[in-house]
């Protein structure tokens, strides 16, 4: 995913983007480029490779400058080269364009302008963009109309920030689809695709919706040539955003969740000594009202859309919302629900989860379901997103931001936000009974003990990891709630490490996967005891007779496990479905572990963005 800062103001504008490209490089790129206003001229640096490579380039001059825009680039259209790395110009160097998104009429458009005599000299859709935004603004000599003319022959998603040598000191940036932010400094204005480069300038923003477009000057912002005013706060800091002497933000993010699991429920349970009564969960809403015992004594069925970590969070939702509220609950791939025609109407309500609220293909699935009347129910970590404006409600997870690409405080967090979304709708629905919300609402206000308490194995953990590191597969086993907790173990894994593994519901395994068993493949199993106890045991033992190497995640008072497999790494199992957030621990510290001692970028995985707001 692209990435896309823009600053004009009293301050150094080139040192301001490249230190907010920076702050970018979380989403994952392959080059990066800059433009910027040197007196009357257009300058453009664009480099392969990190924004220190880029940052070699620059000319010293380039610090009197006072309006640039930068770029990370992600590649959709063309190699990652230099010629198509951005910011893209017209022939004339006049306008500098900058774009995250897709293009998809860009062939159309190209091939009409180089007939209108526009000369190519990218593979990029982008380019097209430069070309157009300068054919407008010879008809009207107006900057923002110029570029409001243009997205609109523009078909696709984009985030575009524009300058130009006819308009110095001034930026022009418009939205579809991909987010983008606006910062109000004190003489100086931002734009960036997300908050993080703005933050340690300002907490004041505005977060542009579709087709908006505004013009930003360094003392203000306007939009069709009215002033346009902060519309949120951010409340993140940020030194949130950084490091803070982790070597990766991954680490970081994991050791952050027993805190940020204390800070959610803070903000979801009003008062966890009412736990029977609907006014102790006061974050939930729709269309701005309260979630009504009405409402929800009609909704006939829950569809989950979601994606990768937070599809799997969904999965385990289910299992929350089905013994609460005693409501079918189906999860789906927002990619496969919103082409597949559902079988919806207004007695459905649809949960969207997702971290990041851009996520495109389950975004299409929440205005699918608007479309279709029913209800939407964001569960998201980033105010302001794109989500969040269109869905009827939002509960935000109140995680902070999560910069390394593999999700993790997220996930425990979208499962902690689901649980207490379950108790809450089983309390309206009248199937939760006080007393067994106040215990679920215990479970959870305990978990991030139980988390430290798993965190606090972490050398050990490592120990484990480290034997396997090696392998070329690798498979996760789990029963249940286990059986998303496998998913998501697999998925850590092979995004971070690059090693290929599978997670698979462990009474699958006679159906097929157990051909896979040898002495190569270390098995990582699910193995707390539940219902299904003894029937993981039985997988275990079929694992172990056919040469396997079992690692088993096994509840803290299991005796039996360690005679049965290779390695235990143990968490404190309090027998509640709130355990997933445990078990989610050494699963996250055993990928992260093999991916350092594998030298992988852990927190840039090569081929990932944070978030994929293309299909
Ligand atoms: C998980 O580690 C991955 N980063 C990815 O699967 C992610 O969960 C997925 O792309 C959904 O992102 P979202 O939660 O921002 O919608």
């Amino acid at each position: 995913m692209c990435g896309i800062v823009g600053y004009t103001g009293s301050g150094r504008a080139v040192d301001f983007v490249l230190a907010g490209l920076e702050k970018l490089e979380y989403r994952g790129y392959d080059s990066a480029g800059i433009a910027y206003l040197d007196g009357g001229e257009l300058r453009i640096v664009r480099a392969v490779g990190r924004v220190d490579d880029l940052r070699k380039k620059i000319p010293a001059e380039a610090a009197r400058a006072h309006c640039a825009i930068g770029h990370t680039r992600w590649a959709t259209h063309g190699r990652p080269t230099e010629i198509n790395a951005h910011p893209h110009c017209d022939n004339k160097g006049r306008f500098a364009v900058v774009h995250n998104g897709i293009i998809e009429n860009y062939a159309k458009l190209r091939t009409e302008l180089e007939h209108q005599g526009c000369r190519f000299v990218s593979e990029t859709d982008t380019e097209v963009a430069a070309h157009l935004i300068a054919k407008m603004h010879e008809t009207m000599k107006d900057f923002p109309r110029a570029v409001e003319r243009a997205i609109a022959v523009i078909e696709g998603s984009f985030a575009f920030a524009v300058l130009s040598t006819e308009h110095p000191g001034a930026i022009v940036a418009t939205r579809r689809g991909s987010p983008l932010v606006a910062g109000f400094g004190r003489g100086e204005m931002l734009v960036a695709s997300d908050a993080l480069p703005i933050v340690p300038t300002t907490p004041d923003v505005f977060y542009l919706q579709d087709d908006q477009v505004i013009e930003v000057q360094a003392e203000r912002i306007e939009m069709g040539g009215k002033p346009v005013q902060p519309s949120e706060r951010i409340r993140w800091t940020a030194e949130d955003a950084e490091r803070g002497g982790y070597e990766h933000f991954m680490l970081k993010e994991i050791y952050e969740q027993s805190g940020a699991l204390r800070k959610l429920a803070s903000k979801l349970i009003a008062d966890p000594g009412t736990a029977g009564d609907p006014g102790t969960f006061p974050a939930f809403h729709l269309n701005g009202a309260p979630l009504s015992k009405d409402y929800l004594r009609g909704v006939s069925r829950v569809v989950v859309v979601a994606q990768g970590t937070s599809y799997h969070a969904g999965m385990i939702a289910r299992n929350m919302i089905e013994r609460t509220a005693r409501v079918p609950v189906q999860v789906e791939y927002g990619s496969d629900f919103r082409y597949r025609s559902p079988i919806i109407d207004p007695s459905v309500l649809v949960l969207g989860i997702s971290q990041s609220g851009e996520t495109a293909d389950t975004l299409g699935a929440v205005r699918l379901a608007k479309e279709r009347g029913c209800k939407t129910l964001a569960v998201l970590n980033v105010q302001g997103s794109t989500m969040a404006r269109e869905s009827d409600g939002v509960v935000l997870m109140h995680v902070g931001p999560e910069i390394g690409v593999a999700s993790t405080k997220a996930f425990t967090g979208q499962i902690a936000a689901l649980y207490v979304f379950a108790i809450h709708f089983g309390i309206l629905r009248g199937t939760l009974s006080a007393p067994e919300a106040r215990r679920r609402v215990d479970d959870l206000l305990q978990v991030s003990i139980r988390v430290d308490e798993a965190l606090a194995q972490n050398d050990h953990i490592k120990q484990v990891a480290l034997k396997y590191k090696d392998a070329e597969h690798a498979l996760y086993l789990g029963r249940g709630t286990g059986f998303p907790l496998a998913l998501e173990g697999a998925l850590k894994l092979k995004e971070v490490s690059y090693i290929h593994a599978e997670g698979i519901d462990a009474a699958e395994m006679k159906h097929g996967p157990i051909a896979l068993i040898d002495e190569k493949m270390p098995v990582f199993v699910l193995a707390l005891q539940g219902r299904r106890y003894d029937k993981i045991v039985s997988n275990i033992q079929e694992v172990k007779a056919r040469g396997g190497r079992v690692i088993a995640i096994a509840s803290h008072d299991d005796r039996a496990i360690e005679a049965r497999v290779d390695d235990v790494i143990r968490v404190h199992d309090d027998r509640g479905i709130v355990n997933s957030i445990v078990c989610a621990i050494p699963l996250q510290l055993i990928a992260y572990h093999i991916a350092v001692a594998l030298g992988r970028d852990v927190d840039k995985p090569r081929n990932l963005a944070k978030s994929v707001t293309v299909e």
